[in-house]
Formats: C-alpha cells, structure tokens, sequence
C-alpha cells in the first residue's frame, strides 16, 4: 500500500482526549472521514515508550491493528529547560487521575521554586504518527517554543495552555484565540511535516 493518504479516506483518530481532537479535526479541516479511536471502543494502549515519536508510533499502531483502518495518533506534551524538560512524555500524568491541569500547572511552578529556577524557557511538542494496518509507518515531529508564567492566565485551551506564552507574544495560549493557538501550535507544525512527509 502507498505511504500516502487519500483526500475523503476514513481515518482513526487514535486520541480519547476531547482537547486534542478538537484541534486535530479543525486542522484536518474536513479533509478525511474522522472516527476516534473512543466512538469504535478501541482499548488505549499505554504509553510505554520515553519519547513523543515512540509513544505516537505506538498508539497509531496500536490503533490501525485494532480497527483495520489507518490511524493517525499524535503524543505531546510540555517540556521544561530548568527541569530537564519535565514533565516531557509525563504532561499527562503529572495531572493526575482527575486530570486536574491546575494541580499540574502548581506542580511545574513548585518545581520551578524549588530548583531556584530563573529561567523559565519551556517547549510543546507534538508528534504526529500515521500507520496502516498492514505494517508501515510514518512519524513527524513539531516544537512550539516559549516561555512560563504564574500565574496562569486565560480561559481558553486546555492542559497547559494558560502558563505558556509563545515567543513573541505577550499572551499566553489560554488568552489568544483557538484559531491563533492552531495556526502555530507545535500541532500546527507537525501537519506540516506530516503533509510534505506523505507527498
Ligand atoms: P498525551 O499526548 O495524551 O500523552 O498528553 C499530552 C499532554 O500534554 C496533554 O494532556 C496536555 O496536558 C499536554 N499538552 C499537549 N499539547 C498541549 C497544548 O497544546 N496545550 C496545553 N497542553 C498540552
């Protein structure tokens, strides 16, 4: 099977996060046929892998295997430079089971405070994994870079959105509008790498 996809072609949407594929269907902008992985009862696999690259692999595989469809997963998360880019593949986790992101916004902040932090550069990053059911893969990375602030601002986004204000703006992602978010979002850059890895 070619390594590309079709304008129209079902495709699996391996995230359970509501989030996620909000942003993943506005900037697929009806170019496929979406289901997630959640409206087929797919199981989600666990994150094993250390990186953003093997956990995407991971979760695209996982999902073309269980669904005969190609599926398209992406893993991402906040990395921190004076917390050796913590929380990492952990963003997730660091909210706990209630998925509570005030707790993990607080958690970054004490972390920061307590290595005596002054340097508050911090990076998201998506990548983006397709794989078909029969075996092969292709998997693309994007970065968004910024910087930390506390306290968090903005009602909008999700996760870490209200701590992290992009370079070059004096908003942070909570504040600017979903559509601004989506145009340069480490999400953003990964499609771009995606479209020009798949022809
Ligand atoms: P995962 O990719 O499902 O492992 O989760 C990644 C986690 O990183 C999410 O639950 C968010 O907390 C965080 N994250 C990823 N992308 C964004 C974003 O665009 N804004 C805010 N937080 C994000």
């Amino acid at each position: 099977m070619a390594i590309r996809l079709e304008p129209g072609q079902r495709l699996v949407v391996a995230t359970h996060n509501p989030g996620k594929a909000r942003e993943l269907a506005e900037i697929l902008e009806g170019r496929f046929e979406l289901v997630s992985a959640g409206e087929l009862g797919l199981a989600e696999p666990d994150e094993t892998e250390a990186t953003f690259t093997g956990n995407a692999l991971l979760k695209a595989r996982a999902a073309a295997e269980a669904s005969g469809l190609t599926a398209l997963a992406d893993d991402s998360g906040l990395s921190v430079a004076a917390l050796g880019g913590q929380p990492g593949v952990y963003s997730a986790r660091w909210a706990g089971p209630g998925k509570d992101f005030t707790l993990a916004m607080g958690k970054v902040e004490t972390r920061l405070e307590e290595a005596g932090a002054e340097d508050f550069a911090a990076w998201f990053t998506c990548a983006l994994a397709v794989a078909w059911p029969d075996g092969p893969a292709v998997v693309v990375e994007g970065r968004i870079d910024g910087t930390l602030v506390f306290p968090p601002r903005g009602t909008k986004g999700f996760g870490y959105d209200q701590i992290f204000q992009p370079q070059r703006f004096s908003e942070t992602f909570g504040e600017l509008e979903p559509a601004v978010k989506d145009a340069m979002s480490h999400r953003a850059v990964a499609f771009a790498k995606l479209k020009a890895a798949l022809g």
